[in-house]
């Protein structure tokens, strides 16, 4: 049996043997990254297939998400009200009574990895390799913001103003990462919490607020609710109430928001069109590594991923990248994560509209290396695809997809492929791979992104190491990147005030 195996059970001992759970005896104020599962310890592996066999019919998650059905205005109006009122007592919460708290949900998400990959693996189909480093990033967020929330005590010339409440409306395609990242950074702040998961991801997101209540963050402070996407929801963002709105969704979804109150504070991060420049210079077999895994990766449901990489130059005509790039995606295991050798799972849903059209046709000049392949009846299963003669200002070139295809583009020179890269509306990720340190350079001062990648994959920002955030239509209202030193910041108000003594 696997009772218990997860539960959160104080103890000394910081081996990584997921076999033997352990909650780290870690401090505030000694933030370091959590580990990932290390499968190399047979123990873990061990684990892992026990906890992919109970996501095959997991029911994680299911009582809390029924409980925070709200169907009518006047439950909502009793939420908000709630909400509210227990903000005003969290904010005057010293900071280092809700940053104890905070740190203590860390150390209860670490102790529930297994059911946290249970119920992402169970709700949205991915893969253990994609869960695992979840849970780690949904961690290193308490512990990093419970320091940080220390800090905003100690900012020179002005006073920060907790917002009261703060309504969190998270994405599925990071269901554990992003709403424990947004909730956490709200609750150190020092606000109140209201959460909307994605309909895609409620449970996910049902079993991390368990871990963050059992923590000790206070029900009335950080409250669920499960509403429908039309009038309640337009409500609840459009409540005055309502002092900020943390949002990770498209692009679309914010304007919307924004469409039901222009003053609303906002702070989204929206969608990537990603490419990859590979160059003459570059280590073609790790370039092809990088690039396989960044589009692939979570079947390309990231807003991170390589949509398009562009080959400079005499890595356009060359074979042997082709050869190798083709090889390397015809290789993905897909399959449907149960199976723990599965390195690409199901899309979240049936392909359709313009992701099916990007899987399934070919605009003028564009012709199929690899063709992505039904696997199954239900629609959610392509192998990965890969399509070459992406043509400039294309459909291709400049839409976002979210799935497993990856375009090629061509290039003359660096500039012309920067400006390739540069051309899209959005600015989220952008990987280069160049050994030519000149080159490098040149790239890091030209490309309109929010983070940048040399020689290695683009997507996978990790806590403190590569805070993450985007530019242009990747993000509405932010600056600051999350994961930063500075985001807490963005989360309140600030006060100067001028005494004549
Ligand atoms: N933070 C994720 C990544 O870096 C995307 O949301 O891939």
């Amino acid at each position: 049996s696997l009772a218990g195996l997860d539960d959160p059970l104080p103890t000394p001992n910081r081996t990584q043997d997921r076999s033997h759970p352990s909650v780290a005896p870690s401090t505030v104020g000694a933030f370091r990254n959590e580990p990932d599962t290390d499968s190399a310890l047979a123990g873990n592996r061990a684990w892992a297939l026990r906890v992919l066999e109970r996501s095959a019919d997991s029911t994680l998650g299911v009582d809390t998400i029924a409980a925070a059905a709200v169907t009518d205005a006047a439950a909502l109006e009793t939420i908000v009200a709630g909400a509210v009122a227990a903000g005003t007592g969290w904010g005057a919460t010293p900071a280092h009574d809700r940053a104890r708290i905070l740190h203590d949900a860390g150390d209860v998400l670490a102790a529930f990895r297994g059911r946290l990959v249970e119920v992402m693996a169970s709700e949205t189909g991915k893969t253990i390799g994609e869960a695992d480093v979840e849970v780690s990033e949904a961690v290193d967020f308490a512990h990093y913001y419970a320091e940080r929330a220390l800090d905003l005590d100690h900012v020179t010339g002005a006073r920060f103003v907790p917002s009261t409440l703060i309504v969190v409306t998270p994405p599925w395609n990071f269901p554990v990462a992003i709403p424990a990242g947004s909730v956490l950074s709200a609750l150190a702040s020092g606000a109140a919490v209201i959460i909307k998961p994605a309909p895609q991801a409620r449970r996910c997101a049902a079993v991390m607020i368990e871990a963050l209540w059992e923590a000790g963050v206070p029900r009335e402070v950080l409250q669920l609710v499960d509403i429908e996407e039309g009038e309640l929801g337009r409500a609840l963002i459009a409540d005055p109430r309502v002092d900020r709105v943390i949002l990770t969704g498209a692009w679309e979804t914010a304007a919307l928001f924004r469409s039901w109150r222009p003053e609303l504070p906002l702070l989204a991060e929206t969608s990537g069109k990603n490419a990859i420049i590979v160059t003459p210079s570059a280590d073609l077999d790790l370039a092809v590594a990088d690039v396989v895994r960044s589009a692939f990766g979570h079947a390309g449901q990231k807003c991170s991923a390589a949509s398009l990489v562009i080959l400079v130059g005499s890595v356009a005509s060359s074979e042997r990248f082709r050869r190798q790039l083709v090889g390397s995606a015809r290789a993905v295991r897909v399959g449907y994560p149960q199976d723990p050798t599965v390195e690409m799972g199901p899309i979240v849903e049936p392909a359709h509209g313009k992701l099916l059209s990007a899987l399934t046709e070919l605009a003028p000049g564009e012709e199929w290396l690899v063709k992505p392949r039904q696997l199954d009846e239900t629609q959610r299963l392509w192998s990965p695809g890969v399509k070459a003669g992406v043509a400039p200002g294309s459909a291709f070139h400049l839409t976002e997809y979210f799935g497993p295809v990856l375009g090629i583009m061509t290039a003359r020179t660096l500039d012309e492929a920067i400006a390739l890269q540069n051309a899209s509306d959005y600015g989220l990720t952008a990987g280069l791979h160049s050994l030519d340190p000149d080159e490098v350079a040149h790239w890091i001062d030209t490309v309109d992104a929010g983070n940048l990648y040399v020689n290695r994959g683009i997507t996978g920002a990790i806590v403190r190491r590569q805070p993450f955030g985007g530019w242009k239509r990747s993000a509405v209202g932010t600056g600051a990147k999350a994961g930063g030193p500075n985001y807490l910041l963005t989360l309140g108000s600030w006060v100067a005030v001028a005494e004549e003594t």
